[in-house]
């Protein structure tokens, strides 16, 4: 078997091939795997057959396995490891076995809410629905780059709000109690590519601080309408088998609708990311101006 690695669209994505992730990775292997995540923002490896034991294998190799943030009892239990989520709206009883169970969610990053974003996010596909269901993935570092100068040179230095409820995929629409809250550059710097990330979510943004109410909401209205354009989104339809990674840092993902008869199961594992710093654009605007400084 030799490694493959295929860009799945234009926008951002590659599908790898060639590759058993229920197998121990030589080195080089787990280097190119982890350079096309960082190349491409999402890749997608078909075909897995992936034990818990083996997706927190592969996870582990990235960083430090992420742990969940809430502080209510897990609808999980302890039919998987802490470590784990089940994205589920299969229903025991008429309690859902998993989290995140129904219908369609706005695009956000995990973790966003949080002092520390995720790095990585896997998702194992184990049930699909015929239709819908689908996650959208946008790349934000595309984003920031056709963002009109107007936004860029009002944004760059700001900071905004993100906000988290428990389970809530709709903003404004809080299911469970707040689970984090926390304020980054509006404009990160992606701590291992050094690229520029515009990192704002129609989930979980709530508002640019340095600015008043009224501009701020229009302002993040903008954003989001110009970051969840077609032009910088791949959408992935699932196959049981797939597992698909993703950085959390330069991509916000979605779901579309899918039908509450239909069942559906992903088993879900993130690796933990590190504080966001701002990106340096005000400090290379001054180097040009200054070229001898
Ligand atoms: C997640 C998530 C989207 C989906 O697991 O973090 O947002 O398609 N899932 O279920
Ligand atoms: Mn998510």
């Amino acid at each position: 078997m030799s490694l493959k690695i295929e860009p799945l669209s234009p926008q951002l994505g590659a599908r790898v091939t060639g590759v058993d992730l229920a197998k121990p990775l030589d080195g080089e292997t787990f280097r190119r795997i982890h350079q096309a995540a960082l190349d491409h923002l999402v890749v997608v490896f078909p075909g897995q057959e992936l034990s818990v034991e083996d997706q927190l294998r592969f996870t582990g190799l990235f960083g430090d396995i992420g742990a969940r943030n809430r502080a209510t009892p897990l609808p999980e239990g302890d039919s998987v490891p802490p470590t784990v989520m089940l994205v589920s709206n299969i229903r025991v009883d008429g309690k859902p076995i998993g989290s995140l169970p129904d219908g369609e969610m706005m695009f956000h990053a995990d973790g966003a809410y949080t002092e520390t974003p995720k790095k990585f996010t896997l998702l194992y596909a184990i049930d699909v629905p015929a239709t819908g269901g689908n996650t959208l993935f946008a790349n934000l570092y595309a984003a920031y780059e056709a963002l009109p100068d107007d936004l860029k040179r009002k944004l760059a230095g700001c900071h905004a709000e993100q906000v988290f409820y428990t389970g809530s995929v709709q903003k404004d629409d809080p299911l469970g109690p707040l689970t984090g809250s926390w304020v980054h550059p509006v404009f990160i710097e992606h701590p291992d590519t050094g690229r520029t990330s515009l990192f704002v979510s129609r989930l979980m943004t709530t508002r640019i601080v340095e600015l008043a109410e009224d501009e701020s909401n229009a302002v993040l209205e903008r954003l989001f309408d110009h970051e969840e354009k077609p032009e910088f989104v791949y959408e992935h339809a699932w196959t049981p088998g797939d597992l698909v990674m993703w950085d959390d840092r330069c991509t916000n993902h979605a779901r579309t609708h899918f039908a509450k008869t239909e069942r559906r199961q992903l088993r879900r594992t993130t690796v933990s990311g590190t504080a966001l710093a701002a990106a340096k654009i005000k400090q290379a605007a001054a180097v040009e101006a200054h070229p001898g400084g």
